[in-house]
């Protein structure tokens, strides 16, 4: 097992004494860990001779209706599979005051990167993912951290967060681990039911009719995305957006190209799930 750290203090200080020797990685989750972050913590490794893994479910990224109390949580089994990826030492606070102390109110607002797709379905989210990362940032002074693109908007918040606010990580994002029909990797596939877990398999279809036809000459922006939906919705999802945009700065471009992203979120009852990708390659 991977060793395991409770309080900030104690994070602040074994991340300083390793930073002493060398390069530092950090991988931040939320826990219930499954081979995409073993694959983000094995990418850490090759980067750098510690790495640091953060399990700790942000209260102020989920939104008043959302899963907060259920999010699914097994910290002895992260512990393993952290060990067995490699990472050097855990930080799962025992206690969120160990991130939000007594009297905490300053926040990180993020910009224009975080208004579309999840940013106007869950109000606030960003600010909270901004703000944790960035106190995360700050305890650790890690070297370089690592991220998912499956949370691609994210991972651009993350990105532009680190420079603007000069924080000395280097923010870096790795694809998509999926599972053997397509489904893209979520802590939050263990809430489906095994109905629903096949018709999940509708997201990554939605985004290969959407490769398809962009490579038979579709081009309008429009089409694209009411072909993604009608796929989703023809396999009982509930469509929360369906949208394309530019990787760069996440407008919609007035026709696709190849680096044109499908971002996809859709409702299997109370599970929300989300995906994306590029047209090409
Ligand atoms: O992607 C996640 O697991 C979370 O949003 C993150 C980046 C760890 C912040 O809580």
């Amino acid at each position: 097992m991977a060793a395991l750290i409770r309080t900030a203090k104690d994070f602040r200080d074994a991340c300083a004494e390793v930073r002493r020797d060398g390069r530092l990685a950090l991988v931040p989750t939320m826990g219930f860990l499954h081979a995409g972050h073993q694959s983000l913590i094995r990418a850490a490794n090759s980067q750098a001779p510690s790495v640091a893994v953060t399990i700790f479910v942000n209260p102020t990224q989920f939104g008043p209706n959302e899963d907060l109390a259920r999010y699914p949580r097994d910290l002895e089994g992260d512990l393993k599979k952290c060990a067995e990826a490699g990472a050097s030492f855990v930080f799962a606070p025992e206690d969120p005051k160990e991130i939000y102390p007594e009297g905490f109110q300053t926040y990180v607002e993020p910009g224009p990167l975080a208004g579309p797709l999840c940013g106007s379905r869950r109000p606030g989210h960003f600010r909270g993912v901004a703000t944790v990362v960035a106190k995360l940032f700050a305890l650790s002074r890690a070297d370089v951290a690592f991220f998912g693109e499956k949370d691609f908007q994210q991972l651009a918040v993350i990105k532009r967060l680190a420079v603007d606010l000069d924080l000395g990580t280097q923010v870096i994002g790795r694809p998509t681990i999926r599972e053997h029909d397509g489904l893209a990797m979520s802590s939050r596939n263990a809430y489906l039911s095994p109905e629903d877990r096949q018709r999940a398999v509708a997201l990554s279809k939605a985004m290969a009719a959407c490769r398809s036809a962009f490579a038979d000459g579709e081009r309008e922006i429009a089409r694209l995305e009411a072909l993604a939906a009608s796929v989703l919705t023809e396999s009982g999802l509930r469509v929360d957006y369906a949208e394309l945009r530019r990787p760069g700065d996440l407008e919609r471009p007035p026709e696709a190209t190849g680096d044109t992203r499908v971002f996809l979120a859709a409702f299997l009852g109370k599970t929300r799930l989300i995906d994306n990708g590029p047209l090409e390659g």
